[in-house]
């Protein structure tokens, strides 16, 4: 793969995240807009994490820390990077992110059908929990 470098997102690059997110990522977030993504890397600066080659961008990771649970959300690679090790990378700093801030735990939530998500959560030691399903409500705005 070499070359791949994987930082942390700034402002400038919110734009360039969410086109990608159209591009590469699985369905859309109902934080996906500029005001979500920067609200993102204001509260959090290190969580938004880019795989890039030469400033192109190959793949994201969002590694949220709450102080209680460590998150994983939008891993997404470019069609035209995957099965690279782009994810692997990326999972592996957003796991070693976590370690440093004391995290005890990973978890991502993955869609029933998305097989392929599902390989690559398992290759990277991640187990499913049948027992569990996501409560939500939206928030008014
Ligand atoms: C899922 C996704 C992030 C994987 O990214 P990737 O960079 O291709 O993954 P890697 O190259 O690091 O693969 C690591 C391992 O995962 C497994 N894996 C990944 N893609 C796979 C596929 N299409 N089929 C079978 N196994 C796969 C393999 O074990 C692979 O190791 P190997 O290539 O040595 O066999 C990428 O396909 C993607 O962006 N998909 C659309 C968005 C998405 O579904 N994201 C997950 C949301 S939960």
């Amino acid at each position: 793969m070499g070359e791949i470098r994987v930082r942390p997102a700034t402002a400038a690059d919110v734009e360039r995240v969410l086109a990608f997110w159209q591009e590469a990522a699985e369905g859309t977030s109902v934080s996906d807009d500029p005001d979500g993504v920067t609200r993102l890397i204001e509260r959090d600066p290190g969580a938004l994490l880019l795989a890039e080659r030469r400033g192109e961008l190959a793949g994201t990771v969002i590694a949220g820390f709450d102080g209680w649970r460590c998150h994983l959300y939008r891993l997404a690679v470019a069609p035209a990077w995957r099965r690279r090790g782009v994810a692997t990378a990326l999972v592996g700093a957003a796991e070693r992110r976590f370690a440093g801030l004391g995290g005890r735990r990973a978890d991502a939530m993955v869609l029933e059908h998305n097989e392929r998500a599902h390989r690559t959560w398992a290759a990277a030691g991640y187990v499913r929990q049948a027992e569990w399903a996501r409560w939500v409500k939206p928030l008014a705005r």
